[in-house]
């Protein structure tokens, strides 16, 4: 499908399944290179839902030993942020000591991203690392450092691959971007 709508809105094709794919193994390169040595415990941390997707993905690349976790935060309706990040399911794991890397579907405004790691370095991790499939820089203007993304994107609504509007499109295999 070249063209989805939802609720009146029409989305083109924007990234394909297959180099969705060859983003996700190249993140995964990266951070296999980073994580591969070290000896400490590791923690990816996946923020529901829009990261579902991205996250099994990825953690099936990874080749050093992890454990897994998922938080639900959410801030949108429609195609706008409201601004207010609610918090649906926190972190119930002890992340003292361990090397936590949070995975994401998209920083977009990073209100998401900068509350969440304003909640972990409380937890006291001993590093605190963001891996994002996409990132929109002119919309949040770097205000948390990302360290693993996929791709940077303008600042137009992106849906599929976990991507939602108003809770639809996630199944969508490639990510598909709201026609202007
Ligand atoms: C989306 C997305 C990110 C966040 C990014 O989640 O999955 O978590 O928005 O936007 P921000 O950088 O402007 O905060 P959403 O709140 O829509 O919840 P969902 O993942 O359940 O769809």
């Amino acid at each position: 499908m070249d063209e989805v709508s939802y609720n009146g809105k029409v989305f083109e094709i924007f990234i394909t399944k297959d180099d969705i794919k060859a983003m996700v193994s190249r993140i995964a390169d990266e951070i296999n290179e980073v994580y591969q040595q070290l000896e400490e415990d590791i923690v990816l941390i996946s923020i529901l839902d829009g990261s579902f997707i991205f996250m099994a993905d990825l953690v099936r690349h990874l080749n050093f030993d992890h454990q897994i976790h998922f938080v639900k935060l959410s801030s949108y309706s429609d195609t706008e942020s409201t601004g207010e990040v609610v918090t649906i399911l926190d972190v119930d794991k002890d992340l003292e000591g361990k090397h936590v890397i949070v995975v994401e579907d998209i920083v977009d405004t990073g209100l998401t991203i900068e509350k969440f790691y304003e909640m972990l370095k409380s937890r006291q991790p001993l590093s605190i690392r963001i891996c994002s499939l996409l990132s929109k820089p002119e919309v949040h203007n770097d205000i948390v450092p990302i360290d693993f993304i996929g791709k940077e994107i303008s600042p137009a609504f992106v849906i599929g691959y976990g991507l939602d509007l108003n809770g639809l499109g996630r199944n969508l295999e490639h990510i598909y971007q709201l026609k202007l």
